[in-house]
């Protein structure tokens, strides 16, 4: 895989003669197959098919997306198609729109996103006791953002300043992105962790196993609601029963001031066929988690605590 020099994090793409490489997310870990996109079809078509996940990862490949496109407003609505709850990926569209470089712009909003990444994680890692066992859900680590990664970032910084004893990875169905990318991240950095099927959550905490819960997030509204992957407000609810902190980390660019609250965050129906092959399942790609259950938000901006209408506010506000 294609390691970043400065933080030994894969890179879920990366822009090279005139095109938009994305590792292929669908193949992991069995394989590194790489899928070269030199139309912003075929980045439309990795977006719209996992190939290239995550909030942050989306909206960056989106924006390499647009300075591939001739057309640049009918890329925007292809683009914006692809998948509706991330909000990150309409930012990133919107910021490349009328940009005079688009590839430029692109690759600052990636640069941005590794910096974001970076000092969110170390925020977030202030937050964890030595020999802290913590639990996280999907997979929001470096090949979910292009950078460090937020949930993921979280936990390799705790790692590194020794405070983290070990991860539980929610397997995370029906994808398995916990059990395939999450795993395979803390793998590679060295980080003691165990696989678990989602419904074991609660018997873990009821145990005394798990310190503190750290998820990522695909939209965030302004009362502070977070949409994350399907099975994060189970989890959320749980936590507040045996009294585990819930933490979301995330760039201030998945906050969405425009969303008034989790009602108003569209939910992503994937196939049925992805979970049951008779085609007869409802499938919810995400789901909401009322900004009560939440602890904090960790952000580059700082870490936000309630009442979040307030402290989101005061993170959004130009500088
Ligand atoms: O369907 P996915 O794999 O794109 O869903 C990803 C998540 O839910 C992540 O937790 C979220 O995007 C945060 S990634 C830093």
């Amino acid at each position: 895989v294609s390691v970043a020099p400065q933080t030994g994090t894969v890179e879920p793409f990366r822009f090279e003669d005139g095109a938009l490489v994305v590792l292929d997310q669908r193949a992991l870990p069995k394989a590194e197959r790489w899928i070269r996109c030199e139309t912003v079809e075929q980045v439309a078509d990795c977006i719209r098919t996992l190939a290239v996940r995550g909030a942050p990862a989306i909206g960056l490949a989106a924006a390499y997306g647009m300075a591939l496109a001739d057309d640049r407003a009918a890329a925007a609505e292809l683009l914006r198609s692809t998948r509706p709850t991330a909000v990150n990926l309409a930012w990133a569209i919107e910021r490349c729109r009328e940009a005079a470089e688009p590839l430029g712009t692109a690759r600052r909003l990636h640069r941005e996103q590794q910096e974001a990444d970076r000092r969110l994680a170390e925020l977030g890692a202030e937050l964890f006791a030595d020999g802290t066992r913590a639990l996280t859900h999907c997979n929001a680590g470096a090949l979910a953002t292009g950078g460090f990664g937020t949930a993921g970032g979280v936990l390799r910084a705790a790692w590194e300043r020794g405070r983290l004893a070990s991860v539980w990875v929610d397997e995370t169905r029906p994808l398995l992105q916990g059990a395939r990318l999450t795993a395979w991240e803390l793998r590679q950095a060295g980080i003691p962790h165990r696989v678990v099927a989602d419904s074991a959550a609660g018997s873990l905490m009821a145990h005394g196993l798990v310190d503190r819960v750290v998820v990522g997030a695909d939209r965030i509204a302004a009362n502070g609601d977070v949409a994350n992957k399907v099975g994060t407000y189970p989890l959320a609810v749980l936590a507040h029963r045996h009294g585990v902190p819930f933490y979301v980390a995330a760039p201030v660019s998945t906050i969405d001031p425009a969303t008034p609250d989790g009602n108003a965050i569209p939910i992503e129906e994937r196939d049925p066929a992805e979970l049951d092959a008779a085609g007869e399942a409802f499938n919810p790609a995400f789901d909401v988690t009322p900004a009560e259950l939440v602890t904090a938000i960790v952000t580059e901006a700082g870490v936000l605590e309630p009442p979040f209408e307030e402290s989101i506010a005061r993170a959004v506000a130009p500088a």
